[in-house]
């Protein structure tokens, strides 16, 4: 018994030490790539060492232990990665360098003073010391897309995202504490101007020599020189035990807070975001491309007319894929229209402006302009503009509206490209408009069109008592197969498509939706919702039809359904 106690006590002693020592690297000791690649904190929380990147290996700082590496910071970010026969020395004369094979070395630090030994921090700063145990140079003090507790961003200094989650090299976004007290993210590649901003702390003026800290338990503020807090970012008082907090300006560009919980390895939380809309960062879809939102998720959409230049790329941006008109040789063969882009913004950049009466009028006005290439209108002002078109969104509570110029060869339409995949596809909309019992009808037979529209036959199938039944007991009138035969010459030329939901359109506009169905006895006001949801369902372009979540909240009533755009909002010249 005695013993047991004293084995007790023992263990309380060495683990107490443990928890104040801290892991020491002295010299001469060696890292590789594949057999001892890293050295980790006391705590066992971070390592600095070797990582895998790409096809070779990194040098950095990152969580231990778990699987997927979260890399928190890297030497050399944008030079390739090495080759698995690199080794890292500490070598007895006090440098920390890596070797190739052929004997070639990189300084990872160039402390002004000899250091004597090494230590991977538990807050995640790995450092060197001289012989009197001074920290003469820190990881700490060259961040890249990340700040930990107790480190700060100072003065002028700059955080760059990463290209992408699995690759570490400089992406597309900063976040730069200014000279003047503001904490500002923009684009890279642009000044320090506001027309750039797309996030900012609103603090410019609040004095020089503002530092960005971050506490441990997530608290994240800006500091004066003098130590008074001028800002909160985010609230203190997130628990301290088990969890580490971090911020990084992520790949996407939104500025983030995260929590790691070390119980549950891996488990890490996103706790405050710069920005909840995933298109805010300017410039993530590269020149003539546009943001939309679906479900809060962000897509690359290029311009009508235009090519994504790599697709799976959105930073690289979309080229016209037409010749384009010239002002010195008019090409009289070619015609173009105006395509427009309904609640989409960019940057401004108008040569020249009108003031007219309508929408319509602005995009003529472009179209008859050999050098206008795009419009805007808003407020009866419209903005003749040139490409390239940049930082491009959709704004659903912008009225701006775009007009882009395009030419129309004989064989296609120029439909908008999406850069990545479609949210859902039209059969989703068929079978949730099914499960609404007698209005669902209705909903079917919307989305019905919308399938005949790629698909005669599956509109066939529909009609001829397949597996839905649509003449159950609302009959409708006009969607017989027949009778679109003879609504559109025998489904001749594109123009079916076209002139079926501009009737149905007409019919709504002119509140005439009685006409639509044969069963008088129906809910005006639940019918007009319904036809609502189903012209928005319906639209040509995937980013302005709304979620699954929010046909079933406008269905219900829950939410206003805004004023559908008409089916065929572009305006042909001849
Ligand atoms: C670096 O480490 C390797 C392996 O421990 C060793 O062979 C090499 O001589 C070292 N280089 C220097 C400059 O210390
Ligand atoms: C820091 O902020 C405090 C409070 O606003 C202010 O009194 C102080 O003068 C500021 N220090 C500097 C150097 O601007
Ligand atoms: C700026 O502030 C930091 C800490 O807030 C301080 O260490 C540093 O000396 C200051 N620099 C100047 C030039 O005031
Ligand atoms: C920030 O939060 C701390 C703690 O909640 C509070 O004491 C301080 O006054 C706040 N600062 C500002 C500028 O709101
Ligand atoms: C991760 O942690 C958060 C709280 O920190 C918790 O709400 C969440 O359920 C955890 N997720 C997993 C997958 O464990
Ligand atoms: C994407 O395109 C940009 C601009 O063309 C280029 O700088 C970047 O390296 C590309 N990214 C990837 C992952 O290919
Ligand atoms: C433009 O793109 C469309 C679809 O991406 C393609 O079918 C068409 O051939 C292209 N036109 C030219 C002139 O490259």
């Amino acid at each position: 018994m005695a013993s047991l106690l004293f084995i007790i006590f023992l263990s309380a002693i060495i683990t107490t030490e443990a928890q104040q020592g801290e892991s020491i690297v002295n010299l001469g000791s060696s890292l590789t790539p594949t057999s001892k690649s890293s050295w980790q904190s006391q705590s066992g929380v971070y390592a600095f060492g070797f990582y895998q990147q790409g096809n070779g290996y990194a040098v950095g700082v990152f969580f231990a232990g778990i699987p997927e590496k979260t890399v928190v910071w890297t030497f050399n970010r944008d030079e390739p990665p090495a080759l698995a026969s690199v080794t890292l020395n500490f070598t007895s004369d006090g440098r920390l360098i890596m070797q190739s094979a052929q004997g070639e070395e990189t300084a990872i630090a160039n402390p002004p003073e000899r250091a004597a030994s090494a230590s991977m921090l538990d807050s995640g700063n790995f450092v060197l010391y001289n012989s009197d145990k001074k920290i003469v140079w820190q990881s700490f003090d060259y961040p890249t897309n990340t700040l930990l507790q107790g480190q700060r961003l100072t003065d002028g200094k700059e955080l760059f995202s990463s290209a992408s989650e699995s690759d570490q090299s400089t992406g597309i976004f900063r976040l730069k504490m200014q000279t003047d007290g503001n904490l500002v993210q923009y684009p890279v590649q642009t000044t320090d101007t506001s027309q750039y901003a797309y996030w900012s702390s609103w603090t410019d003026g609040k004095g020089s020599n503002v530092s960005l800290c971050l506490d441990d338990d997530g608290h994240l503020y800006l500091l004066n020189s003098t130590g008074t807090n001028i800002k909160n970012l985010t609230e203190n008082g997130y628990p301290t035990k088990d969890v580490v907090y971090f911020v990084r300006i992520d790949a996407d560009g939104i500025f983030r807070l995260f929590s790691h919980n070390l119980d549950k390895k891996g488990n890490f939380s996103v706790l405050w975001p710069s920005s909840y809309n995933k298109c805010a960062p300017k410039g993530l879809c590269g020149l003539n491309g546009f943001c939309t939102l679906n479900d809060q998720v962000a897509n690359c959409l290029c311009l009508p007319g235009f090519v994504s230049v790599n697709p799976g790329n959105w930073s690289s941006g979309c080229v016209r894929n037409f010749t384009a008109e010239s002002c010195k040789s008019k090409d009289e063969s070619t015609k173009y229209i105006m395509q427009a882009l309904p609640n989409t913004v960019w940057e401004s950049s108008d040569y020249s402006y009108l003031i007219l009466l309508t929408k319509d009028d602005c995009a003529a006005a472009c179209l008859k302009d050999c050098s206008c290439e795009a419009a805007s209108y808003r407020d009866k002002y419209c903005y003749k503009q040139r490409l390239p078109l940049r930082f491009g969104r959709r704004d659903l509570s912008d009225a701006n509206i775009a007009f882009i110029k395009v030419a129309i060869s004989s064989s296609t339409t120029n439909k908008i490209e999406p850069l990545g995949r479609e949210r859902y596809s039209r059969k989703d909309i068929m079978i949730l408009g099914i499960s609404f019992g007698a209005f669902g009808l209705i909903m079917s037979v919307i989305s019905a069109i919308a399938v005949y529209k790629n698909r005669v036959q599956a509109y066939r199938r529909l009609s001829n008592g397949g597996s839905v039944d649509l003449s159950m007991d609302v009959s409708l009138r006009s969607f017989t197969y027949s009778d679109l035969e003879k609504m559109t010459n025998g489904f001749k030329e594109e123009l079916e498509e076209a002139i079926l939901e501009e009737w149905a359109y007409s019919c709504f506009e002119a509140r005439e939706l009685d006409k639509l169905v044969s069963d008088k006895d129906v809910d005006k006001k639940q019918l007009e919702r319904i036809f609502k949801v189903g012209l928005w369902c319906i639209l040509d372009e995937p980013s302005l039809r709304p979620s699954m979540k929010k046909v079933l909240l406008m269905l219900e009533g829950t939410v206003d359904i805004p004023i559908p755009p008409s089916p065929t909002s572009f305006l042909s010249t001849i």
